[in-house]
């Protein structure tokens, strides 16, 4: 946030000027256009709709429709909206239609190219729907300054544009557009006269061309997201001319800026993304004369260096995402000019009077989040603290709610995630900024309730409301109807749900997770589901019959209604929940058939009816079936009949192993404000029997596959195709009534690490192929009818006595019993298809994951452990928001 503000008050300055000059032409103008071109403008009217989103712009208005015949200024075009004219001439020298609502596709066949005289022309901020730039713009050889930015361009930028040799000014920025034929090489060896190029967003993937630094006349260059990459030629030094220099989204080789320490006439540099290091600071020394210094998510690894303070001109200050350490020097409190101050997610430390910060007058935003610092609250209420739109204290060690923020009417966003606030929530928290706070995010503090009598909250544009993890007690507070996201999980909430809820007509995230909610869940859930994503329920106390949940044109992607003690029959109308990917409606009490109708789902991912009243024979699968099911837990129902091996041959998704990508179960339920973007994935949860150990995973791998159908009825046989299943990392078939010989087939699973087949009724030998199983962590046939020599080598060597006991006729280790006279055993590994088990875990991708995670992975099969999920979370909000403040979207 704010970066883009300034990027739009440099360019809105320029255009004002710009356009002070038009004003001062038209006025004096006495000549009257040619009639050529005006008719070839009134063509240019014709070719376009007025369309108003074509235009993001708040000043935004059709220029054209002053264009007409008759009326005042009748047919003298020179005077009309937008268009400058030649004072000698009457030749028309200057468009500018941006900001117009044109709307329309454009090719060189139009009249706009016959306006051979033009020097100056923007077309900015309309929307040519997917045009490429047409090659006739290369006739137009006058012109100096050529703006097309944010227009919808796409392909690939003409090589007519080199035709163009007295351009000054070239904006082609946020579009679609591509650079590699013609290049930046060719651009710049031709274009010699430019002294301001913007190509932000465009495709040139490409290393910086030594040509660029031919341009020495250039004092604005911008080039955000250009997938630019490779060193930096130090040739970059003779850019003297240089105020403007923006960089960021480009991934250059570390150390090769030190020609930045030669550009002193700089006043805005970004660095953001860039992969810059500490090295970097270094040429920054003599550049006095920045306003604006975003240097945030490098790799800077250094104290805060205190000649910042020296810097005295800086508004803009963003050094977040790094790994700045040491304390905060004083010379930073001297800047009194800053604006925005970003320090977020670096390892700074300290204790610090917030009011150190305060005197700062100017701020509107303050990032101190995810360091080490002790902020000590101020009960100093003065009216002239700065008024922030933005402030992010997440972890910070704060007590107590800092009393200033009473004095703050202006706040967007705010948040204290992870202090050490105690007690109440004050009654003014809920007039806070009532007219413009978007987010407010309190969690991970140890609130214990509301300051009574609740006052209704004042929030009118309120989004998201994150009250996670606290102590709060009482009933579900509702939150104002403009809500989108709330958060209320891991509290002490009780009580029924206030029928206010319905009024949450736009909510799309509703997690109660984790409390002692009772009583019937709301019957009109149904008409919330038109705009919820993710309904959270899990682990209260509700009870009685689940309401209707999913109408028609829903978007619900995961239901969890699991731990609590909802009965009767699940509702059909779930199958209209089209997009739904997690459905776990475990640890309840749910007396009904097993539901095959919940394979229409085409997007379910995961489902989960454990632990229910679930009864009946699973039946013959339809073929299109569950074709995205990856996880599958019946386990702890009453199911009967054989076990459903013709399922196992349906379940597509279960048989593709993609081990490549580090990804969870989640859904995307990101808040996007209007200048800030606040990335928030909702990962699904859930509880598995796991080595006979129930164990709850707050976060899942996506390459999961499981399959668990332990403590049911089935009997029959092992089905032999199992082996289908290729992806299958998880089988628990234990306490059933199976019976008959374990299937070699089993051997061939290319990488379970759990199989739990324990039963009373298995005979037969343990098959020798099962030894291919490396990844095998967990093994249970214990209390059956095996006989012969348990398999030895590889992972067999790590399971125990309790793995096998109870089978009178197996023999060999880890039993006592011996197969042979003397304890020889046959050779495992003759076996053994593949030899060196662990280059099969490397084929998939694994390597990349074990380096970057540790070995605790080897027994980890659901990675939610062996992270800190705050860190993560902590990172992707500062992440994110960098993405989106670059997003299409425009202030001024
Ligand atoms: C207006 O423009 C938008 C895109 O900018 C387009 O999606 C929409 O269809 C247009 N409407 C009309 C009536 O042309
Ligand atoms: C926009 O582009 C689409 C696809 O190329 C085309 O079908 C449509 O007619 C265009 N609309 C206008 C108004 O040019
Ligand atoms: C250019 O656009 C006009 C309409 O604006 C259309 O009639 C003409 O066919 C197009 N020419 C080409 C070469 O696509
Ligand atoms: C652009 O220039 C080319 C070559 O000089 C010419 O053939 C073409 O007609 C011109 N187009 C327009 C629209 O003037
Ligand atoms: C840019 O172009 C390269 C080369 O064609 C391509 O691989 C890359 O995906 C493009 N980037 C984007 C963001 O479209
Ligand atoms: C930089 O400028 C110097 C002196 O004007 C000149 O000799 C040198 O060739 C220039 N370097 C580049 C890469 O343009
Ligand atoms: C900064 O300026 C001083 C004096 O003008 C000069 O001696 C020094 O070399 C410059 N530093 C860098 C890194 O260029
Ligand atoms: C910063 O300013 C102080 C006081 O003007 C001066 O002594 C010091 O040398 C400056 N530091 C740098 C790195 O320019
Ligand atoms: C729902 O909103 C309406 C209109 O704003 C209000 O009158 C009603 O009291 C609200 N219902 C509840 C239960 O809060």
């Amino acid at each position: 946030m704010g970066q883009l503000l300034q990027h739009f008050l440099l360019k809105g300055l320029l255009f004002l000027i710009l356009s002070h000059f038009l004003t001062q032409c038209v006025s004096s103008v006495l000549r009257s256009c040619l009639d050529s071109e005006r008719s070839a403008l009134l063509r240019l009217k014709d070719s376009f709709i007025l369309n108003q989103s074509a235009s993001d712009d708040t000043l935004a208005y059709p220029k054209v429709s002053s264009w007409k015949l008759e009326g005042q200024v009748g047919g003298n075009c020179c005077s009309w909206d937008g268009i400058e004219c030649d004072d000698n001439t009457g030749h028309i020298i200057g468009l500018d239609l941006s900001s117009s609502f044109l709307y329309g596709s454009i090719n060189s066949s139009n009249s706009l190219f016959q306006l051979h005289h033009l020097r100056r022309l923007s077309l900015s901020n309309n929307d040519f729907n997917g045009s490429e730039i047409p090659s006739a713009i290369g006739n137009l050889t006058r012109l100096s300054r050529l703006d097309l930015s944010w227009s919808g361009f796409t392909g690939q930028i003409p090589y007519e544009v080199l035709q163009l040799s007295n351009l000054v000014i070239l904006d082609l920025s946020w579009n679609q557009l591509e650079l590699r034929n013609p290049s930046l090489k060719s651009l710049s060896e031709r274009l010699l006269n430019l002294k301001h190029l913007d190509l932000d967003r465009v495709n040139v993937s490409s290393t910086i061309p030594q040509s660029l630094a031919n341009l020495s006349a250039l004092t604005y260059l911008s080039l955000v997201a250009c997938e630019l990459h490779g060193k930096f030629p130090t040739s970059f030094a003779n850019l003297t001319q240089l105020t403007y220099l923006w960089l960021p989204g480009n991934e250059f080789n570390p150390d090769t800026l030190s020609w930045l320490a030669k550009l002193t006439k700089l006043t805005s540099l970004n660095l953001d993304s860039t992969n810059s290091s500490g090295d970097v600071l270094y040429s920054l020394k003599n550049l006095t004369k920045l306003i604006y210094l975003d240097l945030s998510l490098n790799q800077i690894f250094e104290r805060i260096p205190s000649w910042f303070g020296n810097l005295t001109g800086l508004i803009i200050l963003h050094l977040g995402g790094n790994e700045f350490w040491g304390s905060v020097p004083q010379s930073i409190f001297t800047l009194k000019n800053l604006v925005e101050l970003d320090l977020y997610g670096n390892h700074l430390s300290g204790t610090y009077k917030l009011e150190t910060f305060l005197n700062l007058k100017k701020l509107k935003m303050l990032q101190l989040s995810s360091n080490h610092f002790s902020l000590l609250t101020t009960t100093v209420i003065d009216v002239t603290f700065p008024k922030f739109t933005l402030l992010t204290l997440a972890s910070c060690n704060l007590s107590k709610f800092p009393d200033f923020l009473l004095s703050q009417d202006e706040l967007e966003v705010l948040d204290l995630q992870d202090n050490k606030i105690h007690g109440f929530i004050p009654k003014w928290i809920w007039g806070l900024s009532a007219q413009t706070l978007h987010v407010l995010d309190l969690s991970e503090n140890f609130l214990t309730g509301f300051d009574l009598p609740i006052v209704v909250p004042q929030w009118i544009n309120l989004k998201l409301l994150d009250l996670r993890s606290n102590m709060l007690q009482g009933p579900l507070p509702i939150p104002p109807g403009s809500i989108e996201q709330y958060f209320v999980s891991n509290n002490l909430l009780k009580g029924e749900i206030s029928s206010g809820i319905c009024n949450l007509t736009s909510i799309t995230v509703l997690d109660l997770s984790n409390n002692s909610f009772s009583g019937m869940l709301p019957p009109y859930l149904g008409n919330l589901s038109k705009s919820l994503s993710v309904l959270d329920l899990q682990n209260n106390n509700f009870s009685g019959l689940i309401p209707r949940t999913c109408e028609k044109g829903n978007t619900l992607r995961m239901i969890d209604l699991s731990q609590n003690q909802l009965n009767g029959h699940i509702p059909r109308s779930l199958v209209n929940c089209n997009m739904l990917g997690f459905l776990n409606l475990g640890n309840n009490q749910i007396e009904d058939t097993y539901p095959s109708w919940l394979g229409r789902l085409p997007e379910l991912r995961i489902l989960i009816l454990r632990h229910n009243g679930f009864h009946g024979a699973i039946g013959e699968p339809k073929s299109n079936e569950f074709p995205k099911l990856q996880i599958l837990d019946l386990s702890f129902n009453k199911l009967t009949g054989c076990l459903p091996s013709r399922h196992f041959q349906i379940l597509r998704a279960m048989k593709v192993v993609d081990l490549g990508k580090l990804r969870y179960f989640e859904v995307d339920v990101s808040f996007v404000g209007r200048e800030t973007h606040w990335p928030i994935y909702f990962s699904y949860s859930m509880t598995m029997t796991k080595a006979g150990v129930e164990l709850k995973y707050e976060k899942i791998q996506d390459f999961l596959v499981a399959i668990d159908l332990s403590s049911n009825k089935f009997d029959g046989y092992i089905p032999k195709d199992i082996q289908i299943l290729q992806a299958l990392q998880f089988l628990n078939l234990s306490n059933n009534f199976l019976s008959g010989p374990i299937p070699p087939s089993l051997g061939n699973l290319s990488n379970p690490q759990n199989l739990d087949i324990s039963q009373k009724k298995l005979s037969g030998e343990i098959p020798q192929e099962l030894v291919q199983l490396t990844f095998l962590g967990f093994f249970n046939v214990s209390y059956n009818q095996l006989i012969g020599p348990i398999p030895q080598g590889k992972q067999f060597g790590t399971f125990g006595n309790n793995s096998f006991e109870g089978n009178q006729g197996l023999c060999g280790n880890p039993l006592s019993k011996k197969c042979y006279p003397g304890g020889l055993s046959p050779q495992p590994s003759s076996l053994s298809k593949k030899d060196d088990g662990e280059d099969s875990w490397f084929q998939f991708g694994w390597k990349a994951i074990m380096l970057g995670y540790g070995s605790g992975l080897v027994n980890g099969l659901i990675l939610g452990y062996l992270f800190n999920p705050m860190k993560h979370k902590l990172f992707v909000k500062y992440f994110g928001r960098q993405i989106q403040s670059r997003r299409k979207g425009r202030m001024n």
